[in-house]
């Protein structure tokens, strides 16, 4: 495939390491491709960071058809930059594009233009301890027309954007409140596909979480409100009486990668992984019988995140004692080991550029 390169002439600076928080600073370019009906995914480019100019009646403004992705590269101790996992970001970017009706991209195409970004974009990646590079691939529908189908012109782009950690809190144990009265996602609808429109509607409970001096919510499912799903931004995942229990991928929580990854390390290092329905009323009594060992949730922003406190129906339940837990721990330490390249990769995850 041909990339067409345009370098800036106007680099930016880059910000210091200790502001960077999340998704604040972007870099100097930005990797686009367009497709038409007509003729398909088409004038692939590399070109200087600047705003999109669309048509106020594009699809997406009007009916929401978005998908986007979340990735990062990583700076290895030797200097070199590497990708965790990218062809799985790929195979989910088209899911969610078959679900919203978008065009779906050949997966070698998209990997190129990936890649081939990721090389000319990697000054950017930044060194310092628990920092990467955000890569934020997203889809629209760019048809200049009021009527509500299926979309016949489509934006696919890549940004990057240097990152510390999405929390505040960073490592240290984030408070999560299980939300009982807004909903995100139905099985059949597109709980599983990562697209703008659940975030939006999610947005609500996020706020009213927030202003409790909560980080997220925790899902319940959107049917009875009674099994546990995911969080804002993240999977989760329980330790009960020694076993991991995790939310089973139903159709309505988004498949993680992060949580595919930590499955796979969990059941290499000899634990019992139970992938289910996990009642909220079950973990309610696991909190109150002492049985709920460790809780945390997992994603490519949030890495892996502690929860220290659970509040349902208005009781707080501190989670091991508010501290992070043995298993928590060394999954953190070596996902973010074979993310950054200090321990060895033997599952074969990482893609160096
Ligand atoms: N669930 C939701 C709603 C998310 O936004 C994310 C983040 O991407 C995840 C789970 C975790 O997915 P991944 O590990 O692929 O980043
Ligand atoms: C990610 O972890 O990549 C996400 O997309 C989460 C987010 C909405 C910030």
């Amino acid at each position: 495939m041909e990339i067409k390169i345009v370098k800036t002439q106007n680099k930016k600076v880059k910000p210091e390491p200790s502001t960077l928080g999340f998704g604040k600073y972007f870099s100097d370019h930005m990797a686009m491709m367009t497709w038409s009906q007509e003729k398909g995914w088409h004038n692939a480019r590399i070109v200087p960071f600047e705003n999109l100019s669309i048509h106020p009646a594009s699809t997406v403004l009007h009916y929401g058809a978005e998908i986007f992705e979340g990735l990062k590269a990583y700076r290895r101790k030797d200097g070199g930059v590497q990708m965790f996992r990218p062809i799985e970001n790929v195979r989910r970017l088209n899911r969610s594009a078959e679900r919203l009706c978008l065009p779906t991209i050949p997966e070698d195409m998209a990997f190129e233009l990936l890649t081939k970004f990721v090389e000319v974009e990697q000054e950017w990646t930044p060194s310092n301890e628990g920092t990467s590079l955000y890569l934020r691939p997203f889809m629209f529908g760019n048809d200049e027309t009021l009527g509500v189908h299926s979309v016949h012109n489509a934006e696919f782009v890549i940004i990057a954007s240097p990152v510390g950690s999405y929390y505040k809190e960073g490592i240290n144990p984030v408070k999560i409140m299980i939300e009982n009265e807004d909903v995100r996602a139905v099985r059949g609808g597109t709980g599983y596909a990562k697209c703008g429109g659940n975030y939006a509607a999610s947005t609500r409970a996020g706020k009213r979480a927030e202003d409790k001096g909560y980080s997220q919510v925790l899902w319940l499912d959107g049917v009875e409100r009674k099994y546990i799903e995911e969080v804002g931004a993240m999977n989760v995942m329980f330790k009960i009486n020694g076993k991991i229990v995790t939310p089973m991928l139903s159709g309505s929580i988004l498949p993680g990668i992060t949580r595919m990854s930590c499955i796979e390390v969990l059941k290499s290092k000899g634990f019992d992984v139970e992938e289910r329905l996990l009642s909220v009323d079950e973990l309610v009594s696991a909190m109150k019988d002492g049985t709920l060992e460790e809780a945390f949730g997992c994603g490519t922003a949030a890495v892996i995140s502690p929860i220290g406190e659970l509040m349902y129906d208005g009781v707080k339940y501190t989670v091991n004692g508010g501290k992070i837990g043995e298993t928590t721990q060394m999954l953190y330490d070596i996902l973010t080991g074979i993310q950054w390249g200090k321990v060895e990769d033997t599952f074969g995850w990482v893609y160096k550029i």
